[in-house]
């Protein structure tokens, strides 16, 4: 596992060869990274509500694919759980998306040079454009998902991935704490 590590350190290195570096100094001294940055209240109520966004997202994304591996929702077709599920997904997306913005703010070289940050920022990427074209996909087929369908083997392993890059992206928020940057 020391590959990741050594790979988190590169990553580090190449950061601060960036204009990022510049770029964070400008930002902690403008006036709304100080207000964040000393408030006693706006980075922990931020902190909360991301941890919050991060739990429902989780859920749905969850439910979603649990639907699929048909450990949840088996007497519901795809359809219905997303219609019930996606749009949890979204603005938890844009909950997670705000208040991420709000913590960079606060502190924006602990964040923007920091490797776990940017890694778990492509993860979210994709994850989120897996998600778009998985529900472009099952609106386009609506009829192949009835309530006793549970998709192909390769869409269920694909179901597996992403509960795990889901995981993994997780992991690197909780990791940045510790990450160097
Ligand atoms: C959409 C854009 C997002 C941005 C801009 C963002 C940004 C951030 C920032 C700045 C932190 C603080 C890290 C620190 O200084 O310790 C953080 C923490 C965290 N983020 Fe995100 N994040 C985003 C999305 C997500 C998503 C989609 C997840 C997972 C579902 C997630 C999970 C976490 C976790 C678990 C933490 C650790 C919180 C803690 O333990 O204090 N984030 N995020």
């Amino acid at each position: 596992m020391s590959w990741i590590a050594d790979l988190m350190v590169a990553l580090a290195h190449w950061l601060a060869t960036t204009p990022l570096p510049e770029f964070a100094i400008w930002l902690s001294k403008t006036r709304v990274s100080a207000l964040v940055d000393s408030s006693f209240w706006i980075a922990e109520l931020t902190q909360t509500t991301h941890i919050l966004a991060v739990a429902g997202t989780f859920v749905s994304v969850l439910m979603i694919n649990f639907r699929i591996l048909r450990l949840a929702g088996t007497g519901q077709s795809m359809t219905e759980m997303l219609d019930r599920y996606a749009p949890w997904v979204w603005w938890g997306l844009l909950v997670l998306l705000t208040t991420g913005l709000i913590l960079i703010l606060g502190e924006p070289a602990r964040e923007l040079l920091n490797p776990c940050f940017w890694t778990k920022m492509v993860l979210v990427v994709i994850a989120s454009l897996v998600a778009l074209g998985f529900q472009a996909s099952v609106r386009r087929h609506a009829e192949l998902w009835t309530a006793t369908s549970q998709g192909t083997l390769a869409v269920r392993i694909g179901a597996g991935a992403v509960i795990l890059l889901w995981c993994v992206i997780m992991v690197l928020g909780r990791w940045i704490a510790y990450s160097p940057s």
